[in-house]
């Protein structure tokens, strides 16, 4: 008995001194580098360097192993487990990574950002149980967003932008209760927007460029600051529970079919810095009960909508607006003298326009005073392809489109001269 005992240990002695990595992850580290197209593996990369004859975890940063994953020794039994796997921008290619067993349950960080990966995304990441960090940027991806990515509860960053996945986004992703950071954006993703009100550390999401459908959600984590989900196919209008996200700073909904009214709140909401919802059908802007004082709205996006009337001449009396584009809509009527002032003599402690895009609409009347004294290069000032007849060339900002002819401002607006 003691003798075998006596065996045992030596032969664990023996094994130890020959291997440090945990046998299971020098088996997917195996699979990875087969799984790859020869070709793509360059001479002196990184993958290329894997040499299996020596213990992958012992050897880092030899010259059999100089990089590509890092290991770490997760308790006291001297073995190390790979705890990070980092193949981004490699150009690497290789298909079905999908049916590779991704079986490394201390890994914390997969990057294999910007290679040619394609096939489906692999059931046995849902085995990733400690990943905080999934980053599968810019690659071939396509399939769907398997349900089980739900599973790997400690994720904090999600990168799944730049691929070809297809099909809706799983409300499994409701349950990735540490994640900060989504970016499913220039995929094909269709289908609702999913609730996402339990996600309550995001800060950051980015679904632009697919096909979502249906309405802007109506409840969003309270913690987000930046939403973009431009370039959809979202219909009705920006509901006013985004009033309620108190940390919201960017709002980018350009490109959906959004449609009546931009709403008040957003221009007396409380952090919002950013609007942007260009290239949507809204036809009319409501002005808010505060006349915009507590705005903290620097930048407004509202152009190539259907939006109709007078300028809005609130949007001169948001203190911090410093950007704001009307182009390319169906505004009317004269160009307000507190415009020209905020271009021009703004007053103290409100920030001047340094951006006001005002081309593309039937504009009408004389230029107000202030304009005509502005140097060129002071602002990017735009009045061009309205109906301002006395807008000479002389005035940089008269450049850039002629003036629509009479013939179509009366048609449109029949009160001009
Ligand atoms: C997860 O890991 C186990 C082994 O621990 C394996 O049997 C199973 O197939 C894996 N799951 C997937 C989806 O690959
Ligand atoms: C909208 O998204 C599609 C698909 O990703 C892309 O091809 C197109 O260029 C995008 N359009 C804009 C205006 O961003």
């Amino acid at each position: 008995m003691g003798v075998l005992v006596l065996l045992f240990t030596v032969a664990s002695l023996l094994l130890l001194a020959e291997s440090k990595t945990f046998w299971e992850d020098t088996q997917v580290l195996k699979q990875l580098k087969n799984r790859l197209d020869p070709n793509s593996v360059a001479q002196g990369s990184c993958i290329s360097s894997w040499d299996f004859k020596l213990d992958p975890c012992d050897s880092l940063f030899s010259d059999r192993f100089t990089c590509g994953f890092r290991c770490d020794l997760v308790d006291d039994s001297g073995v190390s487990r790979v705890t990070e796997i980092g193949l981004d921008q490699a150009g690497y290619s290789g298909s079905s990574l999908s049916s590779l067993t991704w079986n490394l349950p201390y890994l914390e960080t997969l990057d294999l950002s910007g290679n040619f990966f394609s096939g489906s995304l692999p059931e046995s990441f849902s085995n990733l149980t400690r990943l905080r960090r999934l980053i599968l940027s810019g690659n071939s991806f396509s399939g769907s967003i398997p349900a089980s990515i739900g599973s790997l509860t400690n994720l904090e960053e999600l990168f799944l932008d730049n691929n070809y996945l297809r099909g809706s986004i799983p409300p499994s992703l409701n349950n990735l209760v540490s994640l900060n950071r989504l970016e499913i954006q220039a995929n094909s993703l269709s289908g609702e927007f999913p609730k996402l009100d339990s996600l309550t550390s995001l800060y950051y999401l980015d679904a632009g460029n697919n096909a979502i459908t249906g309405q802007v959600p109506f409840t969003f984590p309270p913690s987000l600051i930046q939403i973009s989900i431009r370039n959809n196919s979202l219909v009705g209008t920006v509901p006013e529970t985004i009033k309620q996200l108190g940390s919201l700073q960017v709002l980018d909904l350009s490109h959906n079919q959004l449609g009546d009214s931009v709403p008040a709140h957003l221009f007396s909401h409380p952090s919002l810095q950013q609007l942007t919802l260009s290239f949507n059908k809204f036809s009319s802007l409501q002005t808010p009960s505060s006349a915009g004082f507590q705005s903290q709205l620097i930048a407004v996006d509202l152009s190539n909508n259907n939006l109709q009337g007078f300028l809005p001449s609130f949007m001169a009396l948001m203190p911090k607006l410093s950007a704001l584009s009307l182009e390319n809509n169906k505004f009317t009527g004269m160009i307000p003298t507190q415009y020209a002032f905020k271009v021009a003599v703004p007053g103290t402690g409100v920030s001047p326009f340094v951006r006001l895009l005002l081309g593309g609409n039937y504009l009408y009347g004389p230029l107000p005073g202030p304009l005509l004294s502005m140097k060129p290069g002071s602002a990017n000032v735009g009045l061009g392809n309205n109906c301002l007849y006395r807008c000479p060339r002389v005035f940089f900002f008269c450049q850039g489109g002629d003036q629509k002819s009479s013939s179509e401002c009366r048609s449109f607006v029949p009160v001009i001269p």
